[in-house]
């Protein structure tokens, strides 16, 4: 792989962009359920109360109606100089319940325009089959991924758009961020009931159920097509010790394995050792038969990163915590955050980096990275320094990583496009290049203004090619 060109890029995900949520027989998502504001979180995390509640604004739902606007979206990309977009399909487009024998032809149809669309311009797709879009049928009806059925539902689904896209799309990515089912399990497998003691089991129960998903999708690629190139995707950055103490440097490793876990399955194809302990006091059903289908493992690592986290050893009630992540930390004195209290490490990622590759030597692929941030549109511009200064400084940093040594494929920051934040619901953390007018409450024209990122960022690709 290290002979092909570089992927510059940038990403977005059908469930933070498309909208059309009921148009032309597309299914309900797990996303079109969770609202915006305080109540966002209060679903995510208590599906059992709270996922069939009434809320004003559902942000999911209309996106930034990327379905509308695709043609014009992918132009203005052509004209950024991106050679990649990573994108996300939506499972229930083209499967809307997850259940049908066969596929909804009219969402097999948006997904052809959209390929086409990328391809006249010689933009290389990147597909997830899954960002945090399980069929909210499945979810309500069979606990989503804690339920074996789930597996086959969506190795249907897969095999699917396989057949359908096969010479068109060469880089799959089956799951979005997969670690994610064990901080946020009705976001990252559609788990609505964890059934408090046996909460732990029904997480790992179901990351095994995907990781087993994960390789059948993985063989298949293969089979069908030897050119398939087949991804993980990792929510990376490391934990640090918070100190030199022995304790400290021992419960970060324990941490970083817990996200490793995923990916030392899916890339060397087997448990590792640590992870025994583990799996046999929980008792999963895993049978023989799934052991020697993990063997097939992915071709490239793909990771998003935004930021490092801080582990101790000691007690750390009262110690300050960061704000507004899913995966809360100590604060890091070092560190400035975002404004949403997201630690800014350009050097974690150079670390991030070194490790990944340090442990697997399979090339990786930056499938996220970037800064949420408030931008004022003025007189049609947005001048976003800040957001510049932060992909500048990572961008350096993966360069060093690369001189390390690191064999890397691309880069694709996140977001190509504003889009509905995935933990916020908010479209006012922004993260795109192109600025889309509307407000958290989906007020707006949803008409599109570069920013002046994107203008650094074409400048970028065309002095790097
Ligand atoms: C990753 C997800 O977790 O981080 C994206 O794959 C998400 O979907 C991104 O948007 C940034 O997080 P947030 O919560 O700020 O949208």
């Amino acid at each position: 792989m290290s002979n092909t060109k570089f992927l510059w890029g940038a990403a977005l995900s059908a469930n933070q962009c498309e909208g059309s949520y009921d148009v032309n027989g597309r299914g309900l998502s797990i996303i079109d359920k969770l609202p915006t504001g305080e109540n966002r979180f209060k679903v995510m995390s208590n599906p059992v109360k709270y996922i069939n509640e009434e809320f004003p604004h559902y942000p999911s739902r209309h996106g930034i109606e990327f379905y509308k606007h695709y043609k014009e979206d992918i132009k203005l990309l052509a004209e950024m100089g991106i050679n990649s977009l990573r994108i996300s399909m939506s499972w229930t487009r083209i499967f809307p319940t997850g259940k049908e024998d066969k596929p909804n032809e009219e969402g097999l149809k948006f997904y052809d325009d959209l390929i086409n669309e990328l391809l006249k311009y010689n933009i290389e797709p990147i597909v997830t089959m899954s960002h945090f879009d399980t069929p909210f049928y499945i979810a309500e009806n069979f606990n989503g991924w804690a339920d074996k059925g789930t597996i086959d539902s969506f190795y249907k689904y897969a095999e699917t758009i396989l057949h359908h896209f096969n010479g068109r799309i060469k880089y799959w990515i089956p799951f979005n961020e997969i670690n994610m089912i064990l901080h946020l399990p009705y976001v990252g497998g559609g788990i609505i009931d964890t059934k408090g003691d046996l909460k732990e089991k029904i997480k790992y129960q179901s990351a095994h159920n995907q990781l087993v998903a994960n390789a059948m999708v993985c063989k298949l690629a293969h089979e069908i097509n030897k050119e398939n190139l087949m991804g993980c995707m990792l929510a990376a950055g490391n934990y640090y010790p918070q100190t030199c103490k022995p304790e400290d440097n021992l419960l970060a490793i324990n941490k970083n394995r817990e996200t490793y876990l995923f990916i030392d399955v899916q890339a060397r194809g087997y448990y590792p050792s640590y992870a025994k302990k583990k799996i046999e006091s929980l008792n999963l059903d895993i049978t023989e038969e799934e052991i020697e289908l993990l063997k097939n493992t992915v071709d490239f690592i793909s990771f998003s990163y935004y930021n490092s986290k801080v582990c101790s050893s000691d007690n750390v009630d009262g110690a300050e915590l960061t704000a507004g992540n899913i995966f809360k930390s100590i604060k890091n004195p070092y560190l400035k955050a975002s404004e949403w209290g997201w630690q800014i490490d350009p050097v974690g990622l150079r670390v991030t980096m070194n490790d990944l590759y340090d442990r697997y030597q399979k090339p990786l692929l930056i499938a996220e990275n970037g800064l949420g941030a408030k931008d004022e549109l003025v007189d049609g511009r947005i001048h976003d320094e800040y957001r510049i200064e932060y992909l500048k400084h990572h961008l350096e940093n993966m360069k060093l990583a690369i001189e390390d040594g690191v064999d890397l494929i691309g880069y694709m920051p996140w977001s190509a496009l504003d889009l509905i934040s995935a933990s916020t619901g908010q479209i006012s953390k922004r993260y795109g290049f192109i600025y889309v007018d509307l407000d958290d409450n989906g007020e707006g024209t949803y008409k599109r203004y570069i920013k002046d990122s994107y203008f650094w960022y074409r400048d970028y690709i065309k002095n790097n090619k």
